[in-house]
């Protein structure tokens, strides 16, 4: 089967130009100027249109259960959802396991069910909840099977301290692995909880007063001297405030090999929204910032301190949230959903509003995901020789972000009204049309797991 598209603009991270794509078995065979439509079976017109590398969102919480408490969003809703949003691929951080497991257990599990449920294509990253020898012996094989990165909690019940942290940096180095971090230091949270759990309302202001920066920079801050002490890669997950960028800064400047991620939510929300009536729809940890941090992080994006955009997504619903946390903002499930709507904000925030390239915009969200988590030589780029993940985007198509028009499970979006210009019209995965004009023709495993390496 042989696809053309014809007459768009291509935007990659790199460069951005005028010509045809041919797409045969899956993968891009060839990008030149006017290639004749009887080379195909079939041409889609572009004429007008962007068209862009497949979004690459590598944090994800699908299909997430802690406890009683599930996320809205199966393998199947969250990847449909993904393509309707213009993401293409996903790298999913899978939950702990109750009792103790091989460091195997959890990315196999999700594998299976992914390759059962999932409409694109996706990773899994594995998670460290013990540092002792028999899971550092299967450190090698965790590679070994494609799963390249695994992270590691600083908080929550499945955290390492950091003495186990240092165990692992050290051996993820000599193996060659990529270690990621939820970065909020657990003796400054629970000092703070301790505090704010004697308020007579345990209402959402809370949460980001019982979660401060300082807990994020301190833990960067100590992660960066064991990444720097062992010479290995650490990779910071949904970074949140400009006090942890200033860590990030100065270890970089210290020659630390330490990468950031951020997630649409930190760019564009602030702590005001704890004040709300539904207040609850914004828990996530790490908490909204103020808008101070929020100008900080986009000034880290500019400056090439912040690498990634991600989402985070991790979506309990909002009925779940009123039903644990109404009375007690501490029992509330942590966690938003962002995974069909970070393309087309981040597009409108960054292309349209703050004057930033779109070849920028395709390297947050695109090409540095991609190649960061060690699958750049088959996605993240339109290439010849890549897989055929594409995203025809008409740049002038407005819309109202409302859960009325998202195609996730969950109930509500954080995003509510959030107004856009520019969305994905049509969604391919190795050159297959997941997503047309609002139509899905994605099928339930057809989505491919992919082997990461570096
Ligand atoms: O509150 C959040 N972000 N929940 C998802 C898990 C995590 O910490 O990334
Ligand atoms: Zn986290
Ligand atoms: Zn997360």
């Amino acid at each position: 089967m042989k696809t053309l598209i014809k007459n768009g603009i291509i935007h990659n991270h790199n460069d951005s130009f005028k010509s045809d794509i041919l797409i045969e078995d899956e993968i891009i065979v060839d990008i030149s100027d006017s290639i004749s439509s009887n080379s195909a079976d079939k041409t889609i017109d572009a004429e007008n249109m962007y068209v862009l590398p497949g979004g690459v969102d590598v944090h994800t919480h699908l299909n997430l259960q802690l406890g009683e408490r599930k996320v809205s969003d199966g393998f199947f809703e969250g990847t449909k959802a993904a393509a309707f949003g213009g993401t293409t691929t996903i790298v999913d951080h899978p939950e702990g396991c109750d009792t103790e497991c091989s460091l195997l257990t959890k990315p196999n599990e999700y594998r299976k069910k992914l390759e059962k449920e999932a409409v694109i294509d996706f990773g899994i990253h594995g998670v460290f909840q013990r540092a002792d020898a028999e899971i550092i012996n299967e450190i090698p094989l965790l590679i070994e099977k494609g799963y390249y990165s695994s992270k590691i909690y600083t908080t929550y019940d499945l955290m390492l301290n950091y003495d186990e942290i240092e165990i692992v940096l050290k051996n993820m180095k000599k193996y060659g692995g990529l270690t990621c971090f939820h970065a909020e230091d657990n003796e400054i949270l629970k000092s703070y909880r301790e505090k704010y759990l004697n308020h007579k309302n345990l209402s959402p202001e809370l949460h980001p007063l019982s979660r401060p920066d300082y807990a994020e920079s301190v833990a960067i801050k100590k992660i960066c001297k064991l990444a720097k002490k062992y010479d290995t890669e650490v990779y910071i997950v949904h970074l949140s405030s400009a006090i942890g960028l200033e860590q990030i800064e100065n270890a970089i400047s210290n020659n630390t090999k330490v990468i950031a991620e951020t997630c649409a939510q930190y760019l564009l929300l602030d702590d005001s929204y704890y004040l709300q009536d539904d207040g609850l729809k914004y828990v996530m940890s790490p908490p909204l910032r103020n808008k101070s941090d929020i100008k900080a992080l986009w000034k880290g994006i500019e400056k090439g301190l912040i690498k990634v955009i991600a989402t985070d997504h991790c979506s309990f619903s909002y009925k779940d949230k009123l039903k644990y946390g109404k009375d007690n903002v501490f029992n509330c499930p942590g966690g938003i959903p962002g995974v069909e709507t970070r393309m087309p904000l981040i597009f409108n925030e960054t292309v349209n509003k703050r004057n930033i390239s779109i070849n920028k915009f395709v390297e947050l969200c695109c090409a540095n995901p991609a190649k960061i988590m060690g699958f750049f030589d088959k996605k993240g780029s339109i290439e010849r020789g890549k897989d055929a993940d594409i995203v025809i985007w008409n740049s002038n198509l407005k819309k109202k972000i409302s859960v009325n028009n998202l195609h996730q499970k969950c109930d509500y979006t954080p995003f509510e009204n959030f107004e856009v210009t520019g969305c994905p019209i049509t969604t391919m995965v190795r050159g297959n049309v997941i997503v047309d004009n609002g139509i899905f023709y994605g099928e339930k495993g057809f989505g491919k797991f992919i082997f990461r390496k570096k």
